[in-house]
């Protein structure tokens, strides 16, 4: 096996579950599934619950960059992944792709038996949802495999389960997010958003950045946020015009993710420099995201801001685009 692709088998054949007589499994073939990073438009992060997560406003937009994934029919559970963060990403349990088969497995009453290869072109711990986006293919793709027939809500609902920006990824496009990020509701989004997305050297752990933001919270150097709708962004969505949406982005992760990781505010500042309408942090980072006034304007800043020296790699890429879909 290359270096650049790891995995195997997770456990031995896996015998059917009682009662199981097979019929769902799909006749032939194999599945595959492209899905595509999430942005944060809007990043409203309420006060800590009691269970431990933040309540949330945002307002999510998924984004042309993909990772996509592959199911076959197996005698066993294995995961192989190639591309991003293949030297380093867990091919076991530890893995979103292979806890969203196994849990699809249950939930249908199969032996979750597939081969997952998984090409990834998400940055790892980036702050674009990279392992959620994998979660929300194996979803989709074992239901394909097994012939779950589950539609598109019952998708979401497991997908729940498995972490809080998975449902979104199931349908993609624009959607509002509330509660810790789970509960969607559509959004009128009018034409394609262009972006540029610079992505760091390095992961930044979701956890910790809240966990920051908390402490910065309580010290007083940020203030508490409460997390009502974001009516100025909705607005913009439904305008078109890019200069009203680079007035409307907002990320109240942002000062967190700064404050751990300093040298991102040269990458926004580089960007800002080269002309983009707007710079913020994605998500809990630290890609930075840039927006841009149509596609060749993205080029541009984008092949300008890799010169500066301030990220690993410079992307494009638009949006809104579809979510977690199989492809011939
Ligand atoms: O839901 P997910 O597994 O992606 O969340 C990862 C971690 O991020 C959680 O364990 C929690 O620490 C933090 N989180 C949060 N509030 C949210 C979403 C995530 O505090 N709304």
């Amino acid at each position: 096996m290359p270096p650049e692709e790891r995995g195997g088998a997770l456990s031995e054949a896996v015998e059917p579950a009682a009662g199981y007589d097979g019929p769902r499994l799909a006749a032939s073939g194999s599945v595959r599934v492209r899905v595509p990073a999430k942005i944060n438009l809007h990043l409203g992060v309420g006060p800590r619950r009691p269970d431990g997560f933040h309540e949330l406003t945002t307002v999510y937009q998924a984004i042309s960059l993909y990772d996509e994934l592959t199911a076959d029919r197996a005698d066993r559970l294995e995961l192989v992944v190639e591309g991003e963060g293949a030297d380093v990403l867990p091919t076991d349990e530890n893995n979103l792709a292979v806890r969203a088969a196994v849990l699809l497995a249950d939930h249908l009453g199969v032996p979750p038996r597939v081969r997952l290869h998984l090409r990834k072109q998400i940055p790892l711990a980036g702050g674009l949802a990279g392992g959620s986006a994998d979660a929300a293919a194996a979803l989709v793709a074992c239901d394909a495999l097994w012939d779950g027939g589950l539609d598109r809500n019952e998708l979401a609902t497991l997908a729940a389960d498995l972490g809080s920006d998975v449902p979104f990824l199931v349908p993609g496009g624009t959607a509002l997010g509330t509660g810790r990020g789970e509960v969607l509701s559509p959004v009128l989004a009018v034409g394609t958003w262009h972006w540029v997305v610079a992505v760091a050297d390095g992961g930044l752990s979701t956890p910790t950045v809240y966990a920051k933001l908390d402490a910065l919270r309580d010290a007083g150097t940020v203030p508490a946020e409460g997390v009502g709708a974001p009516d100025e962004l909705l607005a913009a969505l439904r305008q078109h015009d890019p200069r009203v949406l680079a007035a409307a982005l907002a990320n109240d992760m942002q000062a967190a993710a700064l404050a751990l990781r300093p040298t991102l505010a040269r990458t926004l500042d580089a960007g800002l420099a080269e002309g983009a309408l707007a710079a913020l942090v994605s998500g809990s980072g630290p890609s930075c995201l840039f927006l841009a006034a149509d596609a060749d304007h993205a080029a541009s800043v984008a092949a300008r801001l890799t010169t500066h020296g301030v990220c690993r790699t410079v992307r494009t890429a638009h949006g809104p685009v579809p979510g977690a879909r199989t492809t011939p």
